[in-house]
């Protein structure tokens, strides 16, 4: 569940000090709300572990992960905390760019980089491509050549660790499409150190998202510190270790590793690591954090717009909907509800349904609501995979987003109207 920056107040569900409904009535629903203290404690969480570790030799830079929610006044609020960022393409770069980020704190994973998107990486001078295959390396080698660039690379590695999470969110096994083949890590760095316009810096793992237990993660970390090793008996040096994001959070009743713990954990094999085999070397150790710093942030608020009842069940029609909160129908996710003001009418058993046409849309099933009509609901911990992956879908314009920090309120993304939805597209005469 969203934690303490979404509690109720005089049975008035508040973001920080600011009531729900009075954001719901001013902007409208469906509208998402974040808490900036949210987000800046969740990245502080990593940020002062991190630190207690450091030494000359030994830093770290956490580089949010852009992808789980990436509006610019978010990616501005943390990079005035001093994150770095994880983009996924050109795009979430250029959103960094306008939040006033640091490029070269920028390090950029994918699998299907374009040419046009690693040149404007390469122009703003990121801090690192993340390469998952040898071919994307000799185009970026090709490109950064005509550049006349050296571009920085690490490899992410598939080290072929089972994360124990959704399919659809594990990338560590052999069978996914991500990174470079355990066994053929060794020769792609082989490559690499022999390519005139490279400039092999470090190396990177992601296992998958909404890992629970940090065992897996510490199991790809030792296998990441090996080929480390291998890579240093062949004269090849990194200067950091990548372990990439999927500390998941409560939606329901999931217990976490903290990330207090799982940074320390992490550390204390780093430096175990680096004491015996390399204790002169610069090493930093990275981390690609999105769902654990932006996921409890935010909720988003929809109204109650019909009720009925089809055989026996009962339906709670909402104005927000899979368009706008993808993750139920796409991986039958959890999301608590809440009304926004408690009242006192009869509950009931609800399955929550959106306005779009399938069934599949659906926000929340079988749970127990004293609601009615005209209500407003939030459905909580939405700041993370909600905004960022909402669609149009139905000709719906996309929700509008609110950023609450302590009695204040700013609208950071205006709701789209129908001009904004058909501006793109013309008539053939
Ligand atoms: N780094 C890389 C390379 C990633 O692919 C991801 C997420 C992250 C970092 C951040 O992982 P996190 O800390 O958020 O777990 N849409 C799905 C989640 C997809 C995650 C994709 N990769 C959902 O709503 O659950």
């Amino acid at each position: 569940m969203t934690e303490g920056y979404f509690a109720y107040k005089d049975n008035v569900l508040m973001a920080e000090g600011v009531a729900l409904d009075a954001l719901a009535k001013q902007y409208g629903t469906p509208l998402y709300v974040y808490s900036k203290a949210a987000f800046k404690d969740h990245l502080a969480q990593y940020m002062e572990a991190a630190a207690r570790y450091e030494t000359e030799k030994l830093r770290s830079l956490v580089c949010y992960s852009v992808k789980s929610n990436s509006n610019i006044a978010i990616l501005n609020v943390l990079a005035k905390q001093g994150a770095g960022f994880d983009i996924v393409s050109g795009g979430e770069l250029s959103r960094v760019l306008a939040a006033g980020g640091n490029s070269q704190k920028v390090i950029y994973s994918g699998v299907g980089k374009t040419q046009g998107e690693i040149k404007l990486a390469l122009q703003h001078g990121i801090l690192c491509f993340n390469v998952e295959s040898v071919s994307e390396l000799k185009m970026i080698d090709r490109i950064a050549g005509e550049m006349g660039k050296k571009a920085p690379v690490s490899f992410r590695v598939n080290p072929n660790v089972d994360a124990k999470t959704h399919p659809y969110i594990s990338t560590g096994l052999k069978k996914n499409k991500f990174g470079i083949p355990f066994e053929e890590v060794i020769s792609a760095y082989g490559l690499a150190t022999s390519l005139e316009n490279i400039a092999v810096i470090g190396i990177d793992c992601h296992i998958g998202s909404q890992l629970l237990d940090d065992a897996p993660l510490l199991e790809a970390l030792d296998k990441v510190i090996n080929l480390v090793n291998q890579l240093s008996g062949k004269g090849i040096q990194l200067n950091h270790i990548d372990i990439g994001g999927g500390i998941g959070i409560t939606y329901d009743d999931e217990k976490p590793v903290a990330i207090q713990d799982y940074i320390s954990r992490v550390f204390t094999k780093v430096k175990a690591w680096q004491d015996v085999y390399c204790p002169d070397r610069q090493v930093t150790v990275m981390f690609e954090p999105g769902r654990s710093i932006s996921g409890n942030a935010g909720v988003l608020l929809g109204q109650v717009q019909y009720i009925k009842s089809n055989s026996g069940k009962n339906f709670a029609i909402v104005d927000a909907a899979m368009n706008d909160l993808m993750r139920p129908s796409l991986y039958d996710a959890y999301h608590g509800v809440k009304p926004v003001i408690i009242r006192h009418v009869s509950a009931g058993n609800y399955e929550i349904v959106g306005p779009i046409c399938e069934s599949g849309d659906w926000l929340a099933r079988d749970r127990e609501l004293a609601i009615a009509e005209g209500d407003y609901l939030a459905f909580m911990s939405a700041g993370a995979y909600g905004m960022s992956m909402a669609s149009n879908y139905n000709t719906r314009g996309r929700a509008a987003e609110v950023l609450v920090d302590g009695d204040k309120d700013y609208l950071i993304r205006r709701r789209e109207v129908s001009d904004d939805l058909i501006a793109l597209e013309t008539i053939v005469a």
